[in-house]
């Protein structure tokens, strides 16, 4: 078992009978999602799930877990996703699959979120490994991009995977991938983002964590936030 695996059954490990479920998306949620049907399967657990994505919606639904729509929820227990960098601080990024406006909507709505990784996905500051992805409305991207030129960072459309189009996220918007100098403050950059019509919404997450679970060498480590409850 790698250690996404692991430590993504040790998260569907602590969902307790009753609760709604955020779900993330990429590799590490979708381990969550399949262990959380299994114990639906084989303990018979009883949960119902929001999916950020209509990647994890679809993946969900095929497991046969009980899947709520956004629409119809205003709050959930927990949210549980992976992250592509966790700063000392526990801000995040998050974004490489472009799912961010309902990725960070569920993180604002959840009792808790929980950060599942391993760690290389440990970082001294957000955008260390990664541009920050910024998801843009289609006709804005110039005006954004140009925004992103003056707090004196750089934007770039991004490419499919093939190279031959343009990402288009599940909602139609662009994906702008930006990237500011080492020293820059993130809480500060979040905001400055925020600000910025035209962003849909953009990768840093910040004061969202309530529990990073890391697994390390085959054991499982939590880390919580100040101010954050063991569920
Ligand atoms: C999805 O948009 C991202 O925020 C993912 O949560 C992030 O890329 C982590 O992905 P993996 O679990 O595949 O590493």
């Amino acid at each position: 078992m790698n250690d996404k695996q692991l430590v993504a059954e040790y998260a569907a490990g602590q969902i307790q009978d009753g609760m709604v479920v955020g779900l993330g998306t990429g590799s590490t949620a979708n381990f969550f999602i399949a262990a959380l049907a299994q114990r639906q399967v084989s303990e018979g657990l009883q949960v119902q799930v929001v999916a950020s994505s209509v990647v994890s919606a679809i993946k969900a639904q095929s497991l046969g877990l009980s899947l709520l729509a956004l629409e119809n929820i205003n709050q959930l227990d927990v949210y549980v996703d992976g992250a592509d960098e966790v700063s000392p601080d526990l801000s995040l990024l998050k974004g490489r699959g472009a799912d961010l406006v309902r990725e960070k909507l569920l993180a604002k709505a959840s009792l808790a979120f929980w950060v599942l990784i391993d760690p290389s996905k440990r970082v001294t500051r957000i955008g260390q490994n990664y541009p920050i992805p910024l998801e843009v409305m289609p006709f804005a991207w110039q005006l954004v991009q140009k925004n992103i030129t003056k707090l004196g960072g750089t934007a770039q459309l991004r490419a499919t995977a093939s190279g031959d189009g343009l990402a288009v996220t599940s909602y139609g918007s662009l994906v702008l991938d930006a990237t500011f100098p080492a020293d820059v403050d993130t809480q500060k950059l979040n905001t400055q983002l925020n600000a910025i019509p035209g962003i849909a919404e953009h990768g840093i997450f910040t004061g969202l964590t309530s529990a990073v679970f890391c697994a390390v060498n085959g054991l499982v480590q939590e880390q919580w936030a100040e101010n954050s409850q063991n569920l």
